[in-house]
């Protein structure tokens, strides 16, 4: 594999990561101050693509390119040749042969992202890959969760909701336990990680009340119905009851801070009031999004230390 793609957050040194981390820290403060950052990457010409819906990670990886001066076009099946019956390796072709800077991509495939990264003559940086890969999504959230805690050495993570099918889950646990956390898992049988799975060796906690107990972090996650194959989707009231976050069980814990990737599924996961509240770093999450793409954006482009 080309040492220029971000495919996974194992892809990344832990020099690497520190510097992406470091990098965002200032960014967060470039954003709040609107610095004007537009000739670092002027002239460059990024394209997303997206085979995924997506709110926040195509906006912020949008706006970091901008803020920081490059220009973005954005390639969605929807509209295009695919619908035609072009194929996936015509449509890769295509858009390499118009020579972008970089490729940030969305596949609900696990493995897609590594094979086009091997025929594209351009970086590709995963903004979601199948149930395999977030890795901007666990740099956020480390980011967001560094600025509110100081640090992740001693912090105990509890992750709770539908692991075997997250991404996010994956991406968020390497970093958090090469930052220093302790990570426990807390799901249902049909959500709890694949026996083959490496995720499957953390330790456990049975219910949300006792996740709370234990942890300082609460991470939450979505049910992820799109990735959920084999339709076993627990019973929704006793879900609610065993694990969703409620701003009762929050206030109970005064020492827990509450992250979510998004989007919340209200009412399932999460209820709305515990969005807002001053212990959950979700809006927090997006910013600090917007602030790890642009770190991310200018050091595979600029390359100027390798962060792999
Ligand atoms: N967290 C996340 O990936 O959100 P989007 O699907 O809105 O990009």
């Amino acid at each position: 594999m080309s040492t220029t793609n971000l495919l996974s957050t194992q892809d990344l040194s832990d020099a690497g990561l520190q510097a992406i981390l470091k990098d965002a820290h200032a960014f967060v403060d470039h954003i709040g101050h609107r610095r004007d950052l537009t000739e670092t990457l002027r002239g460059r010409n990024l394209v997303l693509v997206f085979f995924e819906p997506s709110t926040r990670t195509r906006l912020s990886f949008e706006t970091a390119a901008h803020r920081l001066g490059a220009s973005t076009v954005v390639f969605q099946p929807s509209g295009s040749s695919v619908e035609k019956g072009e194929s996936l390796r015509d449509t890769f072709a295509t858009i390499d042969a118009m020579r972008f800077d970089a490729m940030i991509m969305r596949h609900g495939q696990d493995g897609i992202h590594q094979e086009v990264a091997s025929v594209v003559s351009m970086p590709v940086i995963s903004a979601g890959e199948g149930t395999r890969s977030h890795p901007t999504q666990g740099l956020l959230d480390a980011s967001a969760l560094l600025e509110r805690l100081g640090t992740l050495k001693g912090a105990r993570l509890a992750v709770v909701g539908d692991v075997r099918h997250s991404r996010v889950a994956r991406s968020q646990i390497d970093v958090c336990l090469r930052l220093g956390a302790e990570i426990a898992v807390c799901a249902p049988p049909e959500f709890q990680p694949d026996p083959a799975d490496p995720l499957s060796a953390l330790p456990t906690v049975a219910t949300i009340d006792d996740a709370l107990e234990w942890c300082t972090v609460i991470s939450m996650l979505r049910i992820q119905r799109e990735r959920i194959v084999d339709g076993a989707i627990p019973d929704l009231p006793q879900y609610r009851s065993r694990y969703a976050l409620t701003v009762d069980r929050l206030q109970a814990h005064p020492s827990v801070v509450a992250i979510h990737p998004g989007p919340v599924n209200i009412g399932v996961e999460m209820d709305a009031d515990v969005i807002d509240h001053e212990r959950s770093l979700i809006h927090r999450q997006v910013t600090h999004g917007v602030a790890v793409r642009m770190a991310v954006i200018s050091r595979i482009l600029t390359n100027h230390h390798s962060i792999f």
